[in-house]
């Protein structure tokens, strides 16, 4: 079957209030067409066909940024003269045979699965399926007119609804499946006659029905499914949808969240057995937690792989790393890109890690920057060491052996080596390589000035006094 989608994406989405086109908003950290266009790629489907209008350079550029283009075809349409309109400006992509069905771009937790019923639905009896869910308040939508045996005979907008049409809880969704040369025919039958002067695809419903042709409809039971965003109200209530649905998915596959009302994932988290995710997390990109995971309250963690065992605690922010098995990371730490942190690593409570590997078993507990270092395997680094990896201009490698041991309050300026065994004493500014199983320390001698005594206060004559306490 070849298979091809039509993607409306022109409106201006007014009430967002936006100079960025509505349809690049996001849901889940993706734009909302992004999530109908993998919806629609996810049947397979030779073309995708965008119409696009206001701000389209924006949306062309952003969604050609984000990979494979050989399945997307764009169609504008300079003036908005309604969806019957749009989608006569993707004719040139329709092929006869192809089975199409045309999707709305600001309707983003619409499922493959609910695709794939419509197209299902096309066979030699029916030759346009529309997608209707039922609504308590159906005011605004187009609604779905059945005749006497139940089928489809009509769609008609609220605008051009009569009372009793308008008590019809049975609302268009605005997602159709046809055949392309059908299709084609019946937009060339449309005309803009009614309340809104506009092109209706709807109309489409009672062409077909003319012809003698059957309509039928797929009923979508989950009306947040198939809901669009107009607004940013909406936006966040689809948001909210979007990160339950996720969470519930997770949940299922044992994972651990604590308040799943409470947990955001924009991209994609993979997690293994036994993980718990507490509250106010926040999970960008792509992340991987391997088995046995604790993620404690109020992270950020962006495209990372995590291995087995490992505590991230509360408030830390990770992203481009990769942690290995049974490391602890935090509170409070701040985990930069290109780090490597080997197994059994400890990174602690306001120490930064930039582009750098810290070995195995090696522990960096308290108030550091280590950056642009290479480090071994059991090395401890005291509280408040910091790597100088940067003149002004540029940057410079510290590499630490094994078993090194890091005073606290020590500065090592890079470039610099500290070779196996090292111990640098507390206070340190280090400038030179320091050798192996050595000693190294620069730090002024400590004196002792014996008899010393603390100044104390002099005492001052009577007149003096009211000035001085001016001060
Ligand atoms: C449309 C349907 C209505 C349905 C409702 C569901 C028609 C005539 N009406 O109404 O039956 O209940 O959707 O939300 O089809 N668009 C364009 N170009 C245009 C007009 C619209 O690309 O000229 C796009 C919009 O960007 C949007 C979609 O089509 O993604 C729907 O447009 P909208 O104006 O929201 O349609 P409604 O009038 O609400
Ligand atoms: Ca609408």
């Amino acid at each position: 079957m070849n298979l091809i989608s039509i993607i409306l994406a022109a409106g201006q989405g007014t009430r967002m209030q936006s100079s960025l086109p509505k349809v690049l908003h996001p849901v889940g950290g993706k734009p909302m067409l992004q999530h109908v266009i993998d919806a629609c790629r996810s049947l397979d489907t030779s073309n995708n066909v965008i119409v696009y209008g206001h701000g389209g350079d924006q949306v062309r550029e952003m969604i050609e940024s984000s990979g494979a283009q050989q399945d997307l075809s764009w169609a504008q349409q300079k003036e908005q003269k309604g969806t019957g309109h749009a989608v006569q400006q993707a004719k040139a992509h329709i092929d006869d045979d192809a089975v199409v069905i045309i999707a709305y771009g600001d309707v983003p937790l619409i499922k493959a699965d609910t695709l794939a019923r419509l197209a299902g639905q096309l066979n030699n009896d029916s030759s346009l399926i529309v997608l209707t869910t039922i609504l308590d308040e159906p005011e605004g939508y187009g609604r779905i007119i059945r005749n006497q045996d139940g089928r489809v005979a009509s769609i008609v907008e609220e605008k051009d609804a009569t009372d009793e049409q308008r008590a019809i809880k049975e609302v268009n969704t605005g997602f159709i499946a046809a055949r392309g040369k059908d299709l084609k025919r019946w937009l060339s039958q449309i005309s803009p006659d009614n309340a809104q002067a506009e092109y209706y695809l709807t109309d489409c419903v009672s062409l077909a029905v003319a012809e003698g042709a059957r309509v039928d409809a797929v009923i979508c039971d989950d009306p947040v499914e198939v809901q669009g965003v107009n607004n940013r109200l909406q936006q966040a209530q689809l948001e909210r949808a979007y990160q339950l649905l996720q969470a519930e998915k997770l949940m299922r596959q044992g994972v651990t969240i604590v308040d799943p009302s409470r947990c955001d994932i924009r991209g994609a988290l993979m997690a293994g057995k036994d993980v718990l995710i507490d509250v106010n997390n926040v999970f960008i990109g792509d992340v991987r937690l391997g088995e046995n995971v604790t993620i404690e309250p109020g992270c950020v963690i962006q495209d990372c792989q995590i291995g087995d065992n490992v505590t991230i605690k509360a408030h830390s922010v990770l992203e481009s790393a990769i942690i290995g098995n049974n490391c602890d990371v935090g509170p409070f730490a701040r985990i930069r890109p290109q780090t490597v942190l080997k197994s059994n690593a400890k990174v602690g409570n306001f120490v930064e890690i930039k582009k750098s590997t810290i070995g195995e078993g090696s522990k960096v507990s308290h108030l550091s920057y280590i950056g642009d270092t290479q480090m071994g395997d059991d090395v401890n680094i005291g509280a408040g060491t910091i790597t100088c990896n940067y003149d002004g201009a540029n940057k410079f490698q510290t590499t630490i052996g094994d078993r090194v041991f890091v005073g606290s309050d020590t500065q090592l300026v890079a470039p610099v080596t500290i070779e196996d065994g090292a111990t640098i004493g507390a206070g340190s500014t280090i400038t030179k390589d320091a050798p192996e199983n050595e000693l190294t320390l620069s730090r002024s001698r400590q004196i002792t000035i014996k008899g010393w005594r603390r100044p104390v206060k002099r005492k001052q004559p009577e007149s003096n006094r009211s000035e001085q306490n001016q001060e």
